[in-house]
């Protein structure tokens, strides 16, 4: 990625579509909406909340993000999307149960407004759904079709100048790389033919980057870690990058491994079990799904402690992760960590967290930064993965021939420094042996 000349202001309406409109997608618009309307923060995200230091610390150049980058501004969103229901925003997100009626219900002309398309939706793709506003076609290709045509329409009704389309639909079944994806002719002869090693997900993509949009994936789905996708992506010069948003429990994992790897601390296990009750803790439930949902989780310590490097701290993990299905617990999560640790000459420590989370609430704040730093991406022209976005992540998107980085810290530093060299700043090494000189 070079540093572009320009990049291009982020004037006009920015449309944000998303392929399924339940708990995140809706908790986001509404979360929006109600920022806008000055019933609360955007707690969470860094676009909004977060400063950058510029120079020297002796500078004091420290500026909120969103007014040293050229972002969107929240009253210049406009949203869209598809769903298998035909619920609109308002009734969606009363059903998803994550913001307070009362709070829903001071936006709800707003919210009401918003409507879903058909879906592009397949059931042998997830198992647990069952939807009836559902696109019908012969093939895949005229569901690609209708899909683009969804994007057309919509552009032109809403007046908007740029779209990004972000993946906030259910976990689809595990899927793995064919011959069918390695390049995009094979893909849209796949297409087709109907093949099926192309889910939907993948049809959402292929249609938003043929319409000149960029892709976000928030679920575990193998949508763009394709090779047709991704020279698909490079071929239009748009920006794509997945995939799963990090929350909860793999938000903690990548807070807490790099600091007991910073210590020199070893490990010898860490089982984590969560119980949840949403609809994405039912589509989980499904042995295929959650297959999907297991591979994004489990490379996170691998991939942090580096086993290959320091055997004797973590050459024998044992690793462990369950999603378990509990109705009365609906979004608010909780999640447990049993960690075993071990010390100097090898005497045994126990870290347990208890986390009592909110699913949508974590996940809504990364929406938005995704979905205005996607838009800075193609605004500057920048094409094909954006592995500076990897903090959003729970199982981040590289060039073939590298590992993803993991640590939470470092992904930090990375997305920051991406911004700083967008910008024309200096980078931050943190070296500072020029204040000792
Ligand atoms: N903290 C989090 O909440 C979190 C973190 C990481 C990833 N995710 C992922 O984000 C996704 C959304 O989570 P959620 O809690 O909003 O789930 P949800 O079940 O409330 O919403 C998903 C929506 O997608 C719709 N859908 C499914 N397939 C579709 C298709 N082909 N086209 C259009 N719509 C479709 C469903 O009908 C549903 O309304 C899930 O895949 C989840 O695993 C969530």
């Amino acid at each position: 990625m070079n540093r572009p000349d320009t990049i291009q202001p982020a004037a006009g309406r920015l449309g944000v579509l998303m392929p399924g409109m339940g708990a995140v997608a809706t908790t986001f618009i509404a979360g929006v909406e109600a920022v806008k309307a000055d019933l609360g923060k955007p707690i969470g995200s860094l676009t909004q909340m977060g400063t950058i230091r510029l120079g020297k610390r002796t500078e004091n150049r420290s500026p909120l993000i969103k007014e040293f980058v050229p972002l969107a501004g929240l009253d210049q969103l406009v949203f869209g999307g598809w769903d298998v229901f035909e619920d609109d925003v308002y009734t969606a997100a009363s059903h998803a149960g994550v913001l307070e009626q009362k709070t829903l219900d001071a936006m709800k002309d707003t919210l009401s407004a918003i409507k879903p398309m058909k879906a592009v939706f397949d059931k042998n793709y997830v198992r647990r759904l069952e939807g009836s506003w559902v696109k019908e076609a012969a093939t895949k290709w005229d569901l690609a079709a209708m899909a683009r045509e969804d994007i057309r329409t919509f552009k032109a009704d809403n007046g908007c100048d740029r779209l990004v389309m972000i993946w906030c639909g259910s976990t689809e079944i595990f899927l793995q790389a064919e011959e069918v994806h390695a390049t995009v002719e094979a893909f849209e002869q796949g297409l087709k033919d109907n093949h099926e090693a192309i889910a939907p997900s993948m049809i959402y993509a292929y249609a938003a980057l043929m319409e000149g949009v960029s892709y976000l994936n928030g679920a575990p789905n193998l949508t763009v870690d394709l090779p047709a996708i991704i020279q698909l992506a490079e071929d239009r010069g748009l920006p794509i990058m997945g995939k799963d948003f990090k929350t909860g429990q793999t938000l903690m994992k990548t807070i807490l491994a790099p600091g007991l790897k910073a210590r020199q601390l070893g490990l010898s296990g860490w089982f984590s079990t969560n119980i949840l009750g949403n609809r994405d803790g039912e589509i989980l439930d499904d042995p295929d799904s959650f297959k999907t949902k297991e591979e994004s989780k489990l490379g996170v310590l691998e991939h942090i402690l580096q086993p290959e490097l320091n055997p004797d701290l973590y050459g024998d993990i044992y690793h462990k992760v369950r999603i378990n299905y509990y109705p009365p617990r609906g979004d608010e999560k909780e999640g447990w960590d049993n960690i075993d640790i071990f010390g100097w000459l090898g005497y045994p420590m126990q870290i347990k967290v208890n986390f009592l989370c909110r699913d949508s609430i974590l996940a809504a704040p990364l929406v938005l930064d995704l979905v205005l730093l996607g838009d800075l991406a193609q605004r500057a022209g920048w094409k094909g993965v954006q592995e500076w976005l990897s903090f959003y992540f729970k199982s981040p998107q590289t060039a073939p021939e590298l590992y993803p980085e993991h640590d939470i810290f470092i992904q930090m530093m990375k997305l920051k420094n991406t911004l700083r060299f967008l910008m024309g700043e200096d980078l931050i090494t943190h070296l500072g042996q020029e204040y000792y000189d």
